[in-house]
């Protein structure tokens, strides 16, 4: 087979990954698209690096031996533990992963904090604060550890009571009329937004970094010259550690949300 008809392996400790895979779709339709969520050992975002390390390793070994020809790491919280050994393993594939949006929030230049919403994981890590640091003189940041907030869209929750009482409680802190920004750091968090948005208000932009990582995914395919000659849609298969067609559907379903 042609190296141009491989598919783009994405990953994510669950159903997150699907809001990156989504922005991939919209600018390259006729590539294939193959996708892992590690449900069954989600969340990573709580557990210790050298755990979450592994478990990408076997994810990614997976999409590997069932042939991709690039790969995007579509969480956060793996990225963060584990995309230099990645790179370094894997040399030859086009890998790209993703981090928190904290550039285009503080170029937005607007008056008042940037919050960060993300796994205590991805914010206890060095190479997020090491991205903190580098924007501190220009605003104030601020992160926010939101341990079980990935669980609600995993259960398939995107709306409703008991998620605005989660996020009222995270965000009461802050003064609505404060803050410029909002920088969804977890995949799974953009499934929420509008309900994010509900609580905030309007004015506040909500970020989050998809569609900059399918941009650069596509950018490194083109690069090597490995982006499909394919006029047709392309295909999607998606896998999970979960044996329940239930987050397969589930899955289906947030591919169609835009
Ligand atoms: N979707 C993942 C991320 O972007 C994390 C969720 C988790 O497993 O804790 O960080």
């Amino acid at each position: 087979m042609d190296k141009k008809d491989l598919p783009i392996g994405f990953l994510d400790s669950g159903v997150g990954g699907l809001s990156v895979m989504r922005e991939a779709i919209k600018i390259m339709p006729n590539e294939n698209y193959i996708y892992f969520g590690d449900s069954k050992n989600a969340p990573y975002g709580v557990k210790p690096t050298k755990e979450i390390r592994d478990l990408t390793f076997n994810v990614v070994d997976f999409l590997i031996e069932k042939g991709i020809k690039g790969l995007v790491v579509a969480c956060n919280t793996a990225t963060s533990a584990a995309v230099s050994e990645l790179r370094r393993v894997y040399p030859d594939i086009p890998l790209v992963g993703i981090e928190p949006a904290i550039k285009p929030a503080v170029e937005l230049n607007r008056d008042g904090k940037i919050l960060i919403m993300a796994t205590p994981m991805t914010i206890k890590q060095e190479k997020f604060n090491l991205l903190l640091n580098k924007y501190k003189e220009k605003a104030e940041i601020i992160p926010i550890p939101c341990a079980g907030l990935m669980e609600f869209i995993e259960n398939g929750v995107l709306s409703g009571k008991e998620l605005e009482e989660y996020l009222e409680e995270k965000l009461s802190l802050y003064n609505k009329d404060d803050i410029s920004s909002i920088v969804l750091g977890c995949t799974h968090y953009p499934f929420v937004k509008d309900t994010i948005a509900k609580i905030v208000g309007s004015n506040v932009a909500i970020m989050d970094g998809g569609e900059g990582t399918a941009r650069e995914i596509k950018r490194r395919l083109k690069e090597k010259d490995l982006l499909t000659d394919r006029t047709e849609t392309g295909n999607i298969t998606i896998y999970n550690s979960l044996d329940d067609q239930r987050v397969i559907d589930l899955s289906l379903k947030l591919i169609e949300q835009s």
